[in-house]
C-alpha cells in the first residue's frame, strides 16, 4: 500500500511505520515533531528508497494538499495528536488546535482528494483515525467495560479534543461517503514512548534516583496494550474491514497504578539492583492527584475479535519485562529525549505536586 502517516514521529506512529517498512509499503510520514515526536525513532529506515519525510502540520492546508498531489495515496493513517492528559490540563488550546482543527482540514484535504479517485480506487481508500478509550469517561470499579456503542463522555480536554475529531470522522462520512475507520483503543506501552506517560516515566525516575510519582491513592485502573499488539490490530482494520467501522482495541490487561508501578519495579530490582541492596520500591511517592483524574477505563474488544480475528499476543508480564530492558539499552535515544524542554515541563508538572 501506499500510505500517508501523519505523527510517525511519535510512539505508536514510528512502531506502525516500522513494521509497515518491512511489509515493503511506501510510507509517506508528516509529522510537526513536537516535543513528543522524534526522528530518532526511525533511523533504522529513513534512507529506504519506500519511506520519506515531510515537517508539517496537519492544519496546513496547502501543505497537506500538496503531498496528496504529489503522493497519491491508497490511504491515511492519523496519528498526529497532542496526547498528553496532564499538558491538556494546563494548555488545552493546543489540543483544539491540532486534534479538532488539525484532523478536521485533514480530512476536508482528504475528501477533496478522494474525490479526485476513479471509482475503483475511492473504493479501496481508507482515512483510518487513530483514537483512545478516553473518549468514553470514567468506569466505577464494577462497571462493564466500554463498548463500541458506550456514549461518549470525555472528562479532560484531551478526551473532549479527540471525542470531537472522531464526530468529526464520523460524520465525514455519513455525510460525504469518506471510507474512514475509527480505532479506540486503550493505554499503549512499549518502545520509543516519550517518558512523560507513566511507564518509561518511572523507568527513568527509578534508575536516575528520583521519585517515582503514584497520582493520588494509586488505585486508578487502565487497560494495558503492547504498542506491536495495538500495530497489528491497526493494519487487520485498515487492511480488512468496512468503511464507516469503528472498533475498540485493548490488551485484556487491567492494572492499577500501583500494580503497573511494581511490576516495573520487580524487573528493575532484579536486572539493575540498587547499589543499597534496598528495592526501588523506597521511591516510590504519593503526590496530588490530577484534577479531573479518570477512576477506571476497561475495553470490551469482542467486536474486533469477532470480525477480524484480533486478539492481543503479549501478556503483560512478558511485555513489561522487554520493555524495562529496552529503555535500559536504549541509553542514547533517553539522552535525546530528554532535553531542555522536557526538563521545563517536568518542572511545570512535579514541583507544586
Ligand atoms: P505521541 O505524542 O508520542 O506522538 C504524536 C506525534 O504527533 C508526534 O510525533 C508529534 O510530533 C505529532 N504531531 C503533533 N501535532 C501535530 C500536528 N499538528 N501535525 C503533525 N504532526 C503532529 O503520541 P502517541 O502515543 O504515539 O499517540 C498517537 C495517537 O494514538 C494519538 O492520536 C493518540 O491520541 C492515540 N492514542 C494513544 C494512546 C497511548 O497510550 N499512547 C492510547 C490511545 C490512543
Ligand atoms: P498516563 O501515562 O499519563 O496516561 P493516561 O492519563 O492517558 O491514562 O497515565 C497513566 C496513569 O498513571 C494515570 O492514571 C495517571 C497516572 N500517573 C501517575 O500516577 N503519575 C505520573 O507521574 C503520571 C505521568 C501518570
Amino acid at each position: 500500500m501506499k500510505l500517508l502517516i501523519t505523527g510517525g514521529a511519535g510512539f505508536i506512529g514510528s512502531n506502525f511505520i516500522l513494521n509497515r517498512i518491512e511489509k515493503g509499503d511506501q510510507v509517506v510520514n508528516l509529522d510537526k515533531l513536537t516535543y513528543s515526536g522524534n526522528l530518532n525513532n526511525l533511523v533504522s529506515v529513513q534512507n529506504r528508497e519506500n519511506y520519506s519525510f515531510v515537517r508539517g502540520d496537519i492544519g496546513d492546508k496547502s501543505l497537506v494538499r500538496k503531498i496528496f498531489s504529489e503522493c497519491r495515496p491508497d490511504a491515511v493513517v492519523n496519528f498526529a495528536a497532542e496526547t498528553h492528559v496532564d499538558r491538556s490540563v494546563i494548555d488545552p488550546e493546543s489540543f483544539v488546535r491540532t486534534n479538532v482543527l488539525g484532523t478536521s482540514n485533514l480530512l476536508l484535504e482528504t475528501l477533496e482528494y478522494w474525490k479526485s479517485l476513479s471509482q475503483e480506487e475511492k473504493a479501496k481508500f481508507r482515512f483510518h483515525h487513530i483514537s483512545t478509550d478516553e473518549v468514553y469517561g470514567s468506569l466505577g470499579f464494577e462497571d462493564p467495560a466500554f463498548t463500541e456503542n458506550t456514549a461518549y463522555a470525555p472528562n479532560s480536554p484531551y478526551s473532549a479534543s479527540k471525542a470531537s475529531s472522531d464526530h468529526f470522522v464520523r460524520a465525514f462520512h455519513e455525510t460525504y461517503g469518506l471510507p474512514t475507520l475509527i480505532s479506540n483503543c486503550s493505554n499503549n506501552y512499549g518502545p520509543r514512548q516519550f517518558p512523560e506517560k507513566l511507564i518509561p516515566l518511572m523507568v527513568l525516575n527509578a534508575i536516575e534516583g528520583k521519585p517515582l510519582p503514584i497520582y493520588g491513592n494509586g488505585k486508578n485502573i487502565r487497560d494495558w496494550l503492547h504498542v506491536f499488539d495495538h500495530c497489528d490490530a491497526i493494519s487487520l482494520i485498515l487492511e480488512k474491514s468496512k468503511p464507516g467501522e469503528c472498533y475498540n482495541v485493548g490488551g485484556n490487561s487491567e492494572k492499577n497504578n500501583l500494580e503497573v508501578v511494581a511490576a516495573i519495579i520487580n524487573v528493575l530490582d532484579q536486572e539493575v539492583p540498587r547499589p543499597d541492596g534496598k528495592s526501588y520500591s523506597e521511591q516510590i511517592h504519593f503526590v496530588k492527584d490530577r484534577p479531573g483524574h479518570d477512576l477506571r477505563y476497561a475495553i470490551n474488544a469482542d467486536k474486533i475479535k469477532k470480525d477480524l480475528g484480533w486478539t492481543p499476543k503479549f501478556n503483560f508480564d512478558q511485555g513489561i519485562r522487554e520493555t524495562v530492558l529496552w529503555y535500559l539499552a536504549n541509553e542514547d535515544w533517553v539522552k535525546n529525549v530528554k532535553d531542555g524542554s522536557y526538563q521545563d515541563w517536568i518542572k511545570k508538572n512535579y514541583e507544586e505536586r
